[in-house]
């Protein structure tokens, strides 16, 4: 960790202390539901290993990601337990989730059978999940092929070890009428497995449907957004605490005149004289063209909108702040005074999810992880293996 924190300009803080009061506040609210704390594309920008570091000192021992080599990321960190891999994965992939013991989610017969072949050249019984598609037409078994997947999964059986079956929904934020056709799918699907795999963990929740829907539980869930703090579902039922905030500084202040243009491809016109702050950051660290004229960030306490991107630059309108000046704090994420702006609302600004808008955020941005205050580690280009 470098000594000098305060001579980083743009910076991202991750408070674990309240990373870790949401993962307790959720796990006690899914309770006897288990918890997946999916710590995917980079625990969606906070830092994959310092934030699943942080969960399995909680106790933690189930994680989620979407790629094998986030898997292996986390084994090589020293993660231990489960590490479900959500995501596709090719039988040239197989060897090295059985080294890592990485548990694959299935999404069909063959695939099925080549974990099993697996299974005996690593001479052990491999654990693993079947995928259903409820809605999604994304990966998975369709929901009437249960049967057919049950019976396989018993004739697999002496190579491999069925934990459980998973699915995601289409539109948790939609109609619950839509949501529970959804969830019929699923329990349809996992209905044939019931007598033969009376143990087997169903997980068909990820934050939105945990936090909105009754009995939509199951033995597990699938946890991201909650854990960072992200209010999709208001009031939201369990009291979440912010984790993340990403602030930069004013690098430049001028005054443009009438006629003049901002941005690359005249994106943004100059009508009138405008004063405008130079941010030293860009579409690399997480604001895309879809944020100009419709993202506010906040800059002596008031909301400022943002007129125009690049690659490693960006342009806020300050006309009506003359006092703003070179050096002055600007929060993308975060508070100031009495405002905020949540991931949440940055990503709206844009259209796209606050996955979206996290996961494209590069580590050129400094992340410096806070306990009672105090920075305990920094993940950068400087440290980053
Ligand atoms: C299969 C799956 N499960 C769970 C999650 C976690 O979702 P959330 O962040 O809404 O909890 C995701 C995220 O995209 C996912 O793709």
């Amino acid at each position: 960790m470098r000594k000098h924190a305060d001579e980083i300009v743009t910076r991202m803080t991750v408070d674990l202390d309240n990373l870790i009061h949401n993962y307790e506040v959720v796990r006690r609210y899914v309770s006897p539901a288990r918890l997946y704390a999916v710590v995917k594309s980079e625990a969606y920008g906070h830092g994959a290993v310092p934030v699943a570091r942080a969960l399995a000192g909680s106790g933690c021992r189930s994680f989620a990601v979407a790629a094998v080599d986030e898997g292996i990321q986390l084994r090589r960190a020293g993660i231990e337990g489960d590490i479900l891999m959500m995501g596709a994965t090719l039988p040239v992939q197989f060897g090295a989730m059985a080294r890592k013991d990485i548990t694959p989610v299935l999404p069909d017969l063959q695939r099925m059978q080549a974990w099993a072949k697996q299974a005996q050249k690593s001479q052990k019984r491999l654990p693993y999940h079947i995928k259903v598609d409820v809605g999604l037409g994304r990966m998975g078994f369709m929901p009437r092929a249960g049967k057919q997947a049950a019976e396989e999964a018993e004739t697999l059986r002496e190579n491999l070890h069925l934990v459980g079956i998973g699915s995601h929904l289409s539109h948790p934020s939609g109609s619950e009428e839509k949501n529970r056709t959804e969830q019929r799918r699923f329990e349809r699907f996992c209905a044939p497995f019931e007598k033969r795999f009376p143990h087997i963990r169903r997980h068909l929740a990820a934050s939105q449907a945990a936090a909105r829907f009754e009995g939509m539980h199951y033995e597990m869930v699938r946890i991201g957004g909650l854990l960072y703090g992200f209010e999709h579902i208001k009031p939201s039922p369990v009291p979440l605490r912010a984790v993340m905030s990403l602030k930069t500084a004013v690098a430049q202040v001028k005054t443009l005149p009438s006629g003049w243009n901002i941005g690359y491809g005249e994106q943004h016109p100059v009508t009138e004289p405008t004063r405008v702050a130079l941010l030293p950051l860009g579409w690399t660290d997480g604001l895309t063209s879809f944020h100009i004229g419709s993202t506010r960030l906040l800059v002596r306490g008031q909301p400022c909108t943002l007129v125009g991107v690049c690659t490693d630059f960006s342009m806020l309108d300050v006309s009506h702040l003359s006092e703003v000046q070179t050096g002055d704090e600007v929060v993308l994420v975060g508070c100031q005074g009495d405002r905020r702006i949540t991931p949440i609302k940055l990503g709206q600004g844009a259209g796209i999810s606050t996955g979206q808008l996290l996961g494209k955020l590069s580590i050129r941005v400094p992340r410096l992880y806070l306990s009672d205050g105090e920075c305990v580690e920094e993940l950068s280009v400087l440290n980053y293996q």
